[in-house]
């Protein structure tokens, strides 16, 4: 049943733009809140786990979800207070239900459907990866249509992004993401977690000098593959160590990193070639790369085509993305939960 008082509220928020929304995300490691006035972000706060889960190599899932219960409402408390708005200013609540780890997920969505209840407004529940996309609407007036990169630690696709709320897949990872494999490379060369920026600053001290094999590669389509990079980036180093050679990381980093972010470069460019756009976006955590902007942004001005990025806060996880797609969902009468909704740790790309 609707709570049909709320989804009344829901219906109406369609016809304003001034009406508040409190963003939650708690989909791995990063607890945060954010406000937005219509689709113009007021804060975002956002609480980060990687300190606790650095000493594990990587994202402890039950952890998580603790630090998220132990953060939640100081992230809240700080959005609002940021924003210069309380509580019964908001007037819908925005969450990622999906895809993520579970536990993580629960926190804010159980958060979620308490205030819902206790404010009497409407919960927007969001994908997490169209809130990554729409974070390049984020101080930009990018609009769809457009190709979206879309590069994080558990997805990497080619995609169109039709519309506000409409996503045509052109190609996926068919086994592990790229933003996974700068991890787990990272944890293999002893580098710490997040592997990504770790990695992204040890290639600057080395050069590309190995050859690791792209999937794929001079094939006709849009997928990518990580798995067989990443083991071959163990069996180098397994091989050369037990010949007794020491190895140079920074050049392993440096070759690596070419290989994995040639694979979303060339997918990106090659989408948007074929398929006649003149702009690109890139969504997800891998985004925040420097050589990956700069590889997507040579290719693409050889063939006039237009790139278009979040700055850095907004690549990784955050809620004022969660927002921004919310107030887009709203606005296509879309995302409207039920009270007893549930999370959806696998929810696809492009699922509504
Ligand atoms: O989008 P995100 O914050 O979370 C997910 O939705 O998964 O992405 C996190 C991923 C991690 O795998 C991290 O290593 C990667 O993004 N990442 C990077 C960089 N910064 C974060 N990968 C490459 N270069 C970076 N500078
Ligand atoms: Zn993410």
């Amino acid at each position: 049943m609707y709570n049909e008082e709320a989804y009344d509220k829901f219906l109406k928020l369609k016809e304003k733009e001034d009406f508040y929304i409190l963003a939650l995300e708690s989909s791995c490691d990063e607890t945060s809140a954010s406000v937005t006035l219509g689709r113009k972000i007021l804060s975002c706060s956002i609480a980060s786990q990687i300190d606790i889960h650095k000493r594990f190599g990587g994202v402890v899932p039950e952890i998580a979800s603790r630090n998220h219960t132990l953060a939640v409402g100081t992230v809240v408390k700080e959005a609002l207070d940021k924003a210069n708005v309380t509580l019964k200013d908001i007037s819908a609540v925005a969450v990622t239900e999906g895809a993520g780890l579970l536990g993580a997920l629960l926190v804010t969505v159980s958060y979620a459907k308490a205030l819902a209840f206790a404010l009497d407004i409407p919960i927007i529940g969001v994908n997490h990866i169209a809130g990554h996309i729409a974070a390049n609407y984020i101080d930009s007036d990018i609009k769809p249509p457009f190709v979206c990169l879309i590069a994080s630690g558990g997805h990497s696709a080619v995609a169109i992004a039709k519309g506000y709320n409409e996503l045509e897949i052109l190609g996926e990872s068919v086994d592990d993401a790229a933003g996974e494999a700068f991890d787990k490379v990272a944890r293999v060369l002893g580098l710490g977690y997040p592997g990504g920026p770790l990695i992204e600053k040890l290639a600057e001290q080395g050069s590309p000098v190995i050859d690791f094999p792209k999937a794929f590669k001079n094939k006709p389509q849009l997928n990518f593959s990580y798995s067989g990079l990443k083991t071959a980036v163990i069996n180098y180093i397994r091989n050369r160590e037990s010949k007794g050679e020491t190895v140079n990381k920074a050049d392993i980093a440096a070759s690596f990193q070419k290989t994995a972010l040639e694979m979303l470069i060339d997918n990106c460019i090659k989408a948007a070639a074929e398929k006649g756009f003149k702009q690109i976006c890139i969504a997800g955590g891998v985004g925040a790369n420097s050589v990956l902007r700069k590889g997507v942004e040579k290719k693409a001005s050889e063939l006039d085509i237009n790139v278009h990025y979040p700055k850095n806060l907004y690549c990784t996880d955050n809620a004022a993305m969660i927002g921004v797609q919310a107030y887009y969902m709203i606005k296509e009468g879309l995302g409207y939960r039920k009270t007893d909704f549930d999370c959806r740790p696998f929810l696809k790309i492009n699922e509504k």
